[in-house]
């Protein structure tokens, strides 16, 4: 029997009802991939007020790696909110903070003190880790890449890339952020082929000190091991060792945001263990908090001790309800084996995804890592134009069809996985039937797809 159960069109007529409400009292600002309104969620399904019930592959963007309501994170939930729900750790702290602080040292690579900063997302995770970077090296500038997402606050604003809808209108930035091209393989921004490139991009750090900024005013480089936002990029194995050496050379520090990447996502814990690096800050969000709103900001303590008392916090940061949940998520990831289940999860994705690739012109790459897999559409092949409006339609016929999924890239022509990793085979493999229908539907009759 199907996982999926239509009672009626999607969206449906309480969804549609509720649609009317939103756009009345709530600004258009805050976008929504779907117009579906959830009921209940469990593991990786969502039911909508229409009774509708649907797989998810977005995991509310990626925060959801240990899947909806896990037991665990319920469990945990249940036993704090009869004990208190907020003092304010400035006020009167409390264990949880500590133990999850603890925990995260001991996880996060690096063999030596680390400490931890918990705020409530991760814009304000890549805020404070600047402020210590800053503090830290009593250096102004920072260096982040082309195609780049860290968050819609002012500052991440001014270190992210995409223009339209992120940044237009909200101008002026932050000064002293310079950006770089990352190593987009499939669009190099030098036209070069990996590997005769031999990592010109990595290298070019060194170009950047002398014609755009000085080495000794750069406090840090900031970088996503693999692009979240912009469309699930996973560099080559030596471009962050290359930027790291370099940073070494010049005092500066390697702040890896793994907002996206972590807790699981990539097959590790975090990214930076697939690519054998050791940040001196690592930033964490999203399935940290197993469905509560949690960022943590872990770096080598004499960096994170640089501001004085009271430099860092909150009034929410590390919350007692997100902190019990964060420490039963990493449980969970543990005990069920879930960075196994996200490479096993990718590697089933990405037969599909090829076989995919060869029969429809429309599916340009096929990339990833771990459990964080995507593919790029273009309209031609050779021209690599991308296929924005047929990435809308695939979004719109998956949903449809009871598959919430996600476009991504700078250009939105990316379909990303961001399924819970506790999703079952059935459930997994049902998701990429609708998938693969929805590609055959976009594809059908198209010239672009029968080259
Ligand atoms: C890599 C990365 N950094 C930072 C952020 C911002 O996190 P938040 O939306 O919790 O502020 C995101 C969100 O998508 C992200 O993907």
């Amino acid at each position: 029997m199907s996982v999926i159960q239509l009672r009626t069109a999607i969206p449906g007529p309480r969804s549609c009802e509720l649609m009317q409400r939103r756009l009345t009292a709530v600004p258009r600002g805050a976008y929504h991939f779907t117009p579906i309104f959830v009921a209940r969620a469990e593991g990786a399904l969502l039911e909508d007020v229409d009774g509708n019930r649907l797989i998810d592959f977005a995991g509310g963007i990626g925060c959801l790696n240990v899947g909806h309501r896990a037991p665990a994170v319920v469990s945990a939930l249940g036993a704090e909110v009869n004990r208190f729900l907020h003092t304010c750790f400035h006020v009167t702290p409390y264990e949880s903070y500590i133990r999850l602080a603890e925990r995260l040292n001991a996880l996060v690579p690096g063999d030596f003190p680390k400490k931890t900063l918990l705020v409530n997302s991760g814009a304000e995770a890549v805020e404070n880790a600047v402020k210590i970077a800053r503090c830290y090296t009593r250096r102004p500038a920072i260096v982040c890449f082309e195609d780049a997402f860290h968050g819609r606050t002012l500052l991440t604003l001014s270190l992210i890339s995409k223009t339209h809808p992120y940044k237009s209108g909200f101008e002026p930035f932050v000064g002293d952020v310079y950006r770089i091209p990352y190593a987009y393989c499939y669009r190099c921004a030098y036209s070069l082929e990996y590997p005769s490139c031999k990592l010109f991009c990595a290298h070019h750090l060194e170009d950047t000190f002398k014609r755009v900024v000085a080495a000794e005013a750069v406090a840090a480089v900031v970088v996503e091991p693999v692009l979240g936002e912009g469309g699930f990029v996973a560099p080559p194995g030596e471009f962050f060792q290359i930027l790291l050496d370099i940073c070494r050379r010049h005092g500066i520090l390697f702040i890896a945001d793994e907002v996206q990447t972590g807790f699981g996502r990539t097959g590790a814990f975090f990214a930076c263990e697939r690519y054998g690096i050791v940040p001196d800050i690592l930033i964490a969000g999203k399935s940290l908090g197993g469905g509560l709103p949690l960022g943590a900001v872990i770096g080598r303590a004499e960096i994170m001790d640089a501001p004085a008392a009271g430099g860092l916090g909150g009034t929410f940061g590390g919350n007692p309800l997100a902190c019990e949940a964060a420490l039963a998520a990493l449980d969970v990831l543990e005990r069920q084996k879930l960075l196994d289940r996200a490479n096993e999860l990718g590697e089933r994705f990405a037969a599909r995804a090829h076989a995919w690739q060869r029969r429809w012109p429309l599916v340009g790459d096929v990339r990833g890592l771990g459990a964080m897999r995507a593919i790029e559409l273009v309209r031609l092949r050779d021209s690599r134009e991308p296929a924005v409006e047929e990435t809308k339609e695939i979004v719109r016929y998956c949903y449809e069809h009871g598959l919430v999924v996600l476009s991504a890239g700078s250009y939105g022509n990316v379909i990303r996985l961001l399924m819970p990793l506790v999703i079952n085979t059935e459930e997994f493999d049902e998701g990429l039937d609708v998938l693969a229908a929805a590609l055959e539907t976009v594809c059908e009759g198209k010239a672009a797809c029968t080259v």
